[in-house]
């Protein structure tokens, strides 16, 4: 049993980091979120970490050019004391220096059942379009370990959800997401309480 140190990696809404916020504080998950990072200045996850009262900060390619951008998220999220990194709907591809620091401990949530509908285009409602258009009567979460691809690492834990007559791509997201968060919940206390254990190579975890 760890309590997990959480750093999240966010971009627009924040609806997954929120409930794992909130099964923190209502004592259903051991972990306790340290910092918030978003790219995007204006996005509702930093709103909601200002809120909560858990650091946050705007870091972007604008704000830190070339390298500085993911030395500058590296730096935040060790500073926080973070063991375990939580991509949740961030657009952007993590840079060398905190995928090598975090590798193994940095999980990422998308909103079907990889391998099938993930890579570098598969994002948002494109994801629950084309899964609509291959006519799946399933589709689901996944959550994964982060690699230097889109969607390829180690799968952790996934979750069915059902494809209904007459879904439309906004009816499909909708229902994907509650599942999101109770699985983004459920697969962090399997990692606090050791039902999932992450293989990370010596020396990968700096903190
Ligand atoms: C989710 O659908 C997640 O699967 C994907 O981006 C979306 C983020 O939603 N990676 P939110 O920002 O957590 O509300």
């Amino acid at each position: 049993m760890a309590t997990l140190h959480l750093g999240f990696l966010a971009s627009h809404g924040g609806s997954n980091m929120q409930a794992i916020i909130d099964a923190c504080k209502a004592g259903r998950l051991d972990a306790k979120p340290c910092v918030v990072v978003s790219n995007n200045s204006e996005s509702m996850a930093l709103q909601r970490a200002k809120n909560e009262g858990i650091p946050h900060y705007h870091i972007s390619a604008v704000t830190h050019p070339g390298p500085l951008e993911d030395e500058e998220i590296l730096r935040v999220v060790r500073r926080h004391g973070v063991d375990t990194v939580i991509l949740a709907g961030y657009m952007k591809m993590l840079g060398p220096a905190t995928l090598r620091a975090y590798r193994g401990r940095i999980l990422n949530i998308h909103p079907a059942l990889l391998p099938k509908f993930g890579g570098k285009d598969m994002y948002g409602k494109r994801v629950h379009e084309a899964v609509l258009a291959a006519g799946e009567k399933v589709t689901g979460v996944t959550i994964h370990l982060v690699d230097e691809h889109y969607d390829t690492g180690p799968i952790l834990n996934q979750c069915q959800v059902p494809v209904l007559p007459g879904d439309t791509a906004d009816s499909l997201a909708e229902r994907v997401l509650k599942h999101e968060h109770a699985l983004y919940v459920e697969t962090l206390q399997k990692m606090a309480d050791g039902r999932i254990v992450l293989e990370t190579q010596e020396g990968d975890v700096a903190l």
